[in-house]
């Protein structure tokens, strides 16, 4: 028998809400629900409130401008990160990132797309400066989810971007060559010793003042929420400073580095990719908020996780706790966030009332090196 479409309407909330419910007997945690409107706003590391390639907006302003113009978010949030990107003078993303042990800027971005289910990322990605848009297009362009190397290099090339040679600028080529005339040229880590020189190396050089702390995993992650509760996310970085070449970090990595779910939220992550990825802390904070969790609380039980699992000795203080720095954004659908980090560090955001930067949580005082 034909059923009108009131009956249609109600047999379809009873069948979900049966499916809910089953769902939850078998102990899985029900969905947070979108709401129907919300404040929109846009949040980032504090690299998103602080450059500007010239021009007079940053990459939250930006992007947070777009957002309540009625932009798709994930278009608004990568035009944002462009703005990053294309700037010289943050030198840990695109154009004039800080470049791999054999001097060359290689770069990985990843971008998710909440209500269309969509994702696309690239790694180890040569001569384009702005690796978001490239992610993009494997979202919209292609059945997959990554491209690395010469074969992400080659689709955008297919894609129409220009290919240059170089993206080193001269400070970022200045740096590699004082990392190269201080360190053994071999710097892999001894098997046996384990030996830390190569990082003693660095935070030499930050203490001098020639590298920017921020700048050694230094990278952006931008994620935004509309007036209709439309979530998504994007990260963009050149990785680790000095890198083995090929080394992929985690902000390429769905789950990692960037993971957003249109129904929950999204989480992005800057600093030590290594300890990310190990932990795949963006995927486990989406899920701590899908069971509850506020932003701050998951992105908390992300960190201890980072430093229950972190007993390497190099990567201990004189404290016995991790000596390195990570930083988690985390926005929730209904347009609450927060920062979260393993030491004192601060994220930016802006909403109707202007862009801030505002300090993060952190879970232990103090300094990495301390
Ligand atoms: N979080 C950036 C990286 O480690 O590559």
């Amino acid at each position: 028998m034909p059923i009108n479409r009131r009956e249609f309407v109600l047999s379809s909330a009873a069948a979900a809400l049966a499916a809910a419910n089953s769902q939850t007997a078998f102990g899985q945690a029900p969905t947070m629900m979108t709401p129907r409107s919300v404040k929109p706003v846009v949040i980032s590391s504090s690299n998103g409130n602080r450059y500007k390639n010239g021009g007079t907006l940053t990459c939250v302003e930006k992007a947070f401008d777009l957002v309540t113009k009625g932009s798709d978010v994930l278009e608004a949030l990568i035009e944002g990160v462009n703005i990053v990107e294309l700037d010289p003078l943050d030198t840990s993303v695109g154009y004039g990132g800080l470049p791999n042990a054999d001097g060359i800027v290689q770069l990985d971005s990843s971008v998710m797309h909440g209500p269309k289910k969509r994702a696309g990322a690239v790694a180890s990605l040569e001569g384009v400066r702005t690796p978001s848009k490239v992610a993009w297009l494997v979202a919209e362009q292609t059945d997959h989810h990554l491209l690395v190397g010469k074969g992400a290099q080659d689709f955008a090339r297919n894609m129409g971007f220009t290919i240059e040679d170089d993206l080193n600028t001269e400070t970022s080529r200045a740096r590699w060559l004082e990392w190269k005339r201080r360190t053994d040229p071999e710097h892999y880590l001894d098997p046996k010793k384990r030996d830390a020189r190569g990082r003693q190396v660095m935070l030499e050089m930050v203490r001098e003042g020639l590298l920017d702390e921020n700048h050694l995993y230094g990278t952006i992650n931008c994620d935004g929420v509309s007036p209709k509760g439309e979530i998504c996310g994007v990260t963009t970085t050149s990785g680790l400073a000095w890198k083995i070449p090929g080394r992929v970090g985690d902000s390429p990595i769905l789950g990692a580095g960037l993971y957003v779910d249109g129904a929950v939220g999204a989480a992005g992550s800057t600093g030590r990719g290594e300890a990310n990825l190990f932990n795949l802390c963006s995927f486990l904070i989406v899920e701590e908020m899908r069971r509850g969790a506020s932003p701050k609380d998951a992105g908390m039980t992300a960190l201890k996780r980072i430093a229950a699992h972190t007993v390497e000795k190099r990567l201990l203080n004189a404290r016995g706790r991790p000596n390195f720095g990570i930083n988690f954004y985390v926005l929730n659908a209904r347009g609450e966030h927060a920062g979260v980090s393993m030491y004192d560090a601060t994220y930016a955001s802006c909403d109707e009332n202007g862009a801030q930067i505002v300090k993060t949580e952190a879970l232990f005082e103090g300094k990495p090196g301390e």
